[in-house]
């Protein structure tokens, strides 16, 4: 097909369909590359914030993130290299550095399926109350990594747009309408958040 872009993704010749990035092409080609601040659920866009999904271009000094990278023609690719491999594993660890993610959480299986057993960095944040201030979810931000799935779950799929970011640096936090506790807040109880948090910051309560 006339739009289709060539290019080597490990050493095999693809092709890229109008619009796709390196992340989906990969993925239709059964390589999975490790992502959290994209969902891989339809629909959700990536944000290119976490760079877990970096990859390598040949003849490029920096390492590209797949999730937002379209390929271009003769482009050489290569997923695993050691230093794409390296940096995914540095990325997870400031994560793990940065959050306290919940054993179960998608956040916590990546890791293991990268081989990160533990962090080197010191922690960056402190522990914080959770805040079980909604009937049936609780929000415990020592857990966030600020990919930002939430504010997307809430604004554009489900249209409440209750949830954003405020701060700057160190100080960015999730903050649901003005900064209310999620259970005096303007939250519809949609579960979305929730659902597509994969850290365990926002969780469902379990029935005691
Ligand atoms: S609460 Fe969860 S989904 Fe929202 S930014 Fe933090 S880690 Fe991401
Ligand atoms: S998944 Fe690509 S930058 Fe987060």
């Amino acid at each position: 097909m006339a739009d289709e872009i060539p290019f080597t993704l490990d050493g095999r010749a693809v092709t890229a369909r109008p619009g796709e990035t390196i992340w989906q092409v990969a993925m239709r080609h059964g390589t999975e590359i490790p992502h959290l601040c994209l969902s891989g659920e339809p629909d959700f866009h990536p944000d290119g914030n976490c760079r877990l999904c970096v990859v390598d271009v040949v003849g490029r000094r920096n390492l590209a993130a797949s999730c937002i990278t379209k390929p271009q023609p003769g482009m050489q690719v290569m997923t695993n290299s050691g230093k794409a491999a390296n940096a995914r594993r540095t990325v997870m660890e400031l994560l793990l550095a940065e959050a306290d993610v919940a054993p179960e959480s998608e956040c916590a299986r990546w890791a293991k399926v990268m081989g990160v057993t533990a962090t080197r960095y010191p922690r960056t944040q402190h522990s914080l109350p959770v805040d079980r201030s909604h009937p049936g979810i609780d929000v415990d931000l020592s857990a966030c990594i600020h990919c930002l799935r939430c504010v997307q779950a809430c604004r554009e799929f489900v249209l409440h747009d209750v949830i954003g970011m405020s701060g700057r640096d160190g100080h960015s936090k999730i903050i649901f309408d003005f900064d209310a506790p999620m259970g005096q807040s303007t939250c519809a109880s949609c579960g979305a958040c929730a659902q597509t948090c994969p850290t365990g910051a926002l969780t469902f309560r379990r029935p005691a």
